[in-house]
Parts: C-alpha cells; sequence; structure tokens
C-alpha cells in the first residue's frame, strides 16, 4: 500500500514540507545500509493522542546508533519533543512513527565515521500490518529457509536498516508460496523471530520465546507480553524454541509495533489452533493499554505534549 502523503518530516532540526524531505543518490546509507531506525506507534487513546513507549523506542535507537558507531547529533530529548511536534504540525492521531539515523552524502567508502550523521523522523496512519482478518483468526505462516543474522556478523541487537535484507528475503519467500509470515531459524536451527516480529508459544499454559542470544530483536512488544505474564499471574520463561516446539505448541503468536499481538493459526500446513485464551488475553490487554485504559501500565502511555 502507498504511503499517505502528509504535510511535513522533521529532517534534521525542523519541520520540512513533505516532498522537500530528500537526499543525494550517493547517500552513504543507500549504498551500504548503514542506517538505524525505529517503527512507533501513535494511538487515539482516552486523553489524546499517545505515542506508545516513546522513551523506550528512542533508548533503542541510541544503542542501535551506538552499535554502528554513528553518534547521534541531538538529544534523546530534543527527538522526543521532534516526534511530538512532527504528531501535531500533520493533525494525527493514530499513526505509525518511523525515525530513521543514516550516514548521509559527503564521502564514499567503507568507513563511515567521518560522514554526515541526518536524522528524520515521519510519521502517517498505517492500518493493521499482517492484515483484519488475521489479527482476528490468525495468520498462516512457513519457516524460512532463510537464516536469521548471527551474532558474529553483524550487530544483531541494534535496528538496522541493511540487517532488514535478511528479512525481505524470508519475507518475500513465503509470501511467494503463498503465507502470510515467515518464521526464522537461527545458525544453530534454533527458532529466532517473524521478519518483523518476535515470536511467542504457549504450551501447557505455560508462556515461552526464544532468548535474544538466539538472535532476536529485543522487542518492545515483546517485552510488554513478558511483563503481561507477571500481571496475569502466567508462568513465563525465556527458553531456545525448536520447529518441533512450535507446531506442538498450544498456541503461537506474534508481537511488534507495526503487527501488534497476531495468533499464528498455521504453521506449514501444521494447524496449530484458532487464537486462543492467552493470546486473546494478550491482544485485548495490549488493546487496553495502548488506549490508556489500564492503570497498572500507565506509565507507559505518553501524551503528545
Ligand atoms: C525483526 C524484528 N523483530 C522484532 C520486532 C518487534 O519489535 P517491537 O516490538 O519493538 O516493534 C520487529 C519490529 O520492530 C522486527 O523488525
Amino acid at each position: 500500500m502507498p504511503i499517505p502523503e502528509m504535510e511535513t518530516i522533521w529532517f534534521n532540526g525542523e519541520l520540512v514540507p513533505w516532498h522537500e524531505a530528500r537526499v543525494h543518490v550517493l547517500t552513504h546509507a543507500l549504498h551500504y545500509g548503514s542506517g538505524v531506525f525505529e517503527g512507533i506507534r501513535c494511538y487515539k487513546a482516552e486523553k489524546g493522542p499517545e505515542v506508545f513507549r516513546l522513551t523506550d523506542h528512542i533508548k533503542r535507537l541510541y544503542r542501535s546508533s551506538k552499535l554502528y558507531y554513528m553518534p547521534i547529533p541531538y538529544t534523546p530529548e530534543e527527538l522526543r519533543h521532534a516526534t511530538f511536534d512532527l504528531v501535531k504540525s500533520n493533525r494525527l492521531d493514530a499513526c505509525y512513527i518511523r525515525p530513521i539515523v543514516f550516514r548521509g552524502y559527503g564521502e564514499m567508502g567503507l568507513l563511515p565515521l567521518t560522514s554526515s550523521v541526518d536524522v528524520a523522523i515521519a510519521a502517517w496512519p498505517w492500518g493493521t500490518y499482517l492484515g483484519e482478518e488475521g489479527m482476528a483468526r490468525g495468520v498462516r505462516a512457513k519457516f524460512s529457509s532463510i537464516q536469521s543474522l548471527d551474532h558474529t556478523s553483524l550487530a544483531r541487537a541494534a535496528k538496522a536498516t541493511g540487517q532488514y535484507l535478511n528479512s525481505i528475503l524470508a519475507k518475500v519467500e513465503v509470501t511467494n508460496a503463498g503465507y502470510d509470515e515467515a518464521i526464522m531459524l537461527n545458525e544453530h536451527g534454533h527458532v529466532s523471530e517473524g521478519s518483523g516480529e518476535n515470536i511467542f508459544v504457549v504450551r501447557d499454559g505455560k508462556v515461552l520465546t526464544p532468548p535474544t542470544a538466539d538472535g532476536v530483536l529485543e522487542g518492545i512488544t515483546r517485552d510488554m507480553v513478558i511483563e503481561l505474564c507477571e500481571a496475569e499471574g502466567l508462568p513465563f520463561q525465556e527458553r531456545t524454541l525448536t520447529r518441533s516446539d512450535l507446531i506442538v505448541a498450544d498456541e503461537v503468536f506474534f508481537t511488534g509495533t507495526a503487527a501488534e499481538i497476531v495468533p499464528v493459526r498455521e504453521i506449514d500446513h501444521h494447524f496449530i489452533g484458532e487464537p486462543g485464551p492467552v493470546t486473546r488475553t494478550m491482544q485485548d490487554r495490549y488493546k487496553a493499554i495502548v488506549e490508556g485504559r489500564d492503570e497498572a501500565f500507565a506509565h507507559y502511555v505518553e501524551y503528545v505534549e
């Protein structure tokens, strides 16, 4: 779906008209994938628009930029206010927000340390990532033949632009095979994550997800679900998972800012099940939290100032 055109984009310190937020074709990041980014959602909450866990997303952006030697020329507070200004200037309430930090135009070559670091933040309305039907009834997933990135090749904890070529290969492969989403395995054959989501399983009432050492992004929605397990009194464990663990699970679900909490109904033609009680509880509670209706997690609801 084409990105709907908004009025402004925050680019290197100021709000510029949408079509003026341009870069040169010789921009370093375009050639070498030298960028880091975030995916954030703003929700229409009880007391107005709120940018969910903005502080945590900004923190991860700084961690990603550190991992790739890219000092951000703004403070976290400046980026926080830039995000609020952007949402207000485009008169948005529910939207997706995409900050990106990248090596800019000026120098080519693989040593990027003297190239400029540019920062942009854009926002636009973006509906359910894996579709309304997938959200309600569950998606069909397939194990991809593309191995997820390993810690010795790249800074696995970073949300970096170049790293997403790995996800793109997996996503295209399973889409061409007629599935909704990919599940990737790491170099040891252990389950890592979806192409753009973390993954959870429920077995005999216990909630399990792979540890970050198995090559998963430290997802903010993943963290939310882990906190919700405690709040709901559900036993939880971070544990290495195999292909078999997923196929025999009682419930499987994906988590991500764009995707939110999405049941998996089928994997490689194995029927997992209709969305189960734990998945439904997580979906309902997550919705209540992001809409500012859950007092226990009100501290994650960051109203646009
Ligand atoms: C590869 C990958 N894993 C996991 C996630 C989920 O992370 P979060 O919940 O912070 O959006 C994302 C999305 O950002 C992702 O792209």
